[in-house]
């Protein structure tokens, strides 16, 4: 029997506490801070996931033996790495990579040179360095677009930028040295433009070379329909993804995710936890746009409503010498489709505060991401709010039903997107 803390407050962490909570080998639930939906499946520590020394005093306070790290920042910045070398948490699970590993997300240099040595397909690149300005234009007035542009760092997922002519890739190149991103662009990898379409894979790994495949889902990462307007942090997924053929599955196992996981074994890099490789289905093959060290935000909503594993029981599989994971995670033939629902103006700035009004019936499937409660009221918290889940053996049905759950929801200005899905039908 475990008791668990969560760290996060999206909807990926409200879909761990919804999975989490139907183990049987779960025995308390925790979330800090989680959100107005994760509050009926656990209970929400009202700390702040910044300061460590409060997460060491709730683990202590709660008797927690699993952490399951929800989101990137503090995976990149070491909080495995900082818990582990306090005496009074020996015997503490984490999930989730050390700092080092963690930098397959956190450093997208370092994710290109291990690509590189690997011999796992990826965008060609250059990187350059605040110093090396007028080199980097140079370099990049040579080719021609569309421009791909990254910070080297965490920018909270909007640190890639997508530059149609050389006039704005020059511009953005140089406000990236100027600290558009701060510290993160002083660096900034510049790489070649991927045509193709793209979808999520999940992985969890034990830092031993075994590993269990997930369920694969397609994201929507623009605002707007037909996949136009900025990028969010996703607008829609749906899982499985019917374009992937088995020939393309085994590419992706055989070109990408063995090296992966033999590549960090070799450099001598303990990862542990949960690894989503961000793919591109190109001309030529699967490709790795990038790597994450955590779960999807939105993927999560549907890949764990198909999961058929318990996942306490997988997590027990990372820690134990004698259990071993499964290659492939037992899933639901059902597909399952997610549409988020935001507020007004997101991703830009958006009200907070209004007042959510649902009317679900049974059977509808709702994860909260931006919501809290005043009093009884659930009440808008963030930009992306809700994401309404719809499962069925087919996709239209499953599209379907996701929507059919949007309009038992109202607030003022909520939006979302209607043709989640609807490429792949
Ligand atoms: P990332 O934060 O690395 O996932 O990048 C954000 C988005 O930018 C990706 O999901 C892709 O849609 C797009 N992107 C990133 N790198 C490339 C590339 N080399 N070619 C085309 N699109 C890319
Ligand atoms: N859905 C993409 C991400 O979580 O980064």
């Amino acid at each position: 029997m475990h008791r668990i803390l969560i760290l996060g407050s999206g909807g990926r962490e409200h879909a761990l506490a919804w999975k989490i909570r139907q183990s049987p080998r779960c025995e308390a639930l925790y979330i800090a801070p989680g959100n107005g939906g994760t509050d009926e499946l656990g209970i929400n520590l009202h700390l702040d996931i910044e300061q460590w020394d409060e997460i060491v005093d709730a683990i202590g306070s709660y008797s927690i033996d699993t952490l399951v790290v929800g989101p990137e920042a503090p995976l990149v910045e070491g909080i495995r790495d900082a818990l582990e070398g306090h005496a009074t948490l020996r015997g503490l699970r984490i999930v989730g990579p050390h700092r080092r590993a963690a930098q397959l997300e956190g450093s997208k240099a370092f994710a290109k040179r291990f690509m590189q040595k690997y011999g796992i397909p990826t965008a060609a690149y250059r990187v350059f360095h605040a110093t090396e300005e007028e080199e980097a234009i140079a370099w990049l007035r040579q080719r021609r677009g569309p421009y791909v542009l990254k910070a080297d760092g965490l920018a909270a997922g909007k640190g890639v930028l997508i530059l149609h002519t050389e006039e704005e890739a020059v511009e953005a190149l140089r406000e990236m040295f100027a600290g558009r991103f701060g510290e993160a662009s002083k660096k900034v990898v510049i790489e070649e433009y991927l045509q193709g379409r793209e979808f999520s894979v999940f992985i969890l790994t034990d830092g031993r070379g075994r590993y269990t495949l997930l369920p694969i889902a397609r994201d929507y990462k623009r605002i707007g329909e037909g996949d136009t307007g900025p990028n969010t942090g996703g607008m829609g997924t749906v899982s499985p993804v019917p374009f992937l053929t088995e020939e393309v599955l085994h590419q992706v196992e055989q070109r990408i995710i063995r090296p992966t996981v033999q590549g960090l074994l070799q450099e001598g890099i303990f990862y542990q936890g949960f690894l989503f490789f961000g793919l591109m289905l190109t001309e030529s093959g699967p490709a790795v746009v990038e790597y994450n060290c955590r779960l999807g935000d939105p993927e999560t909503q549907v890949i764990l409503p198909r999961l058929e594993e318990d996942l306490l029981q997988l997590f027990d599989c990372l820690y134990a010498s004698d259990c071993q994971l499964p290659p492939v995670a037992q899933a639901s033939a059902d597909y399952a489709t997610a549409v988020i629902i935001a507020s007004a103006g997101y991703p830009g700035s958006y009200p907070k505060g209004l007042p959510i009004h649902m009317e679900l019936k049974e059977g509808d499937l709702v994860f909260h991401a931006g919501t809290t409660k005043k009093g009884s009221q659930l009440v808008t918290s963030g930009g992306r709010v809700l994401a309404c889940v719809g499962c069925a053996s087919t996709l239209p049905a499953s599209i379907a039903k996701a929507y059919e759950t949007v309009q038992r929801i109202h607030f003022e200005g909520m939006y979302y997107r209607k043709d989640i899905g609807k490429d792949l039908l």
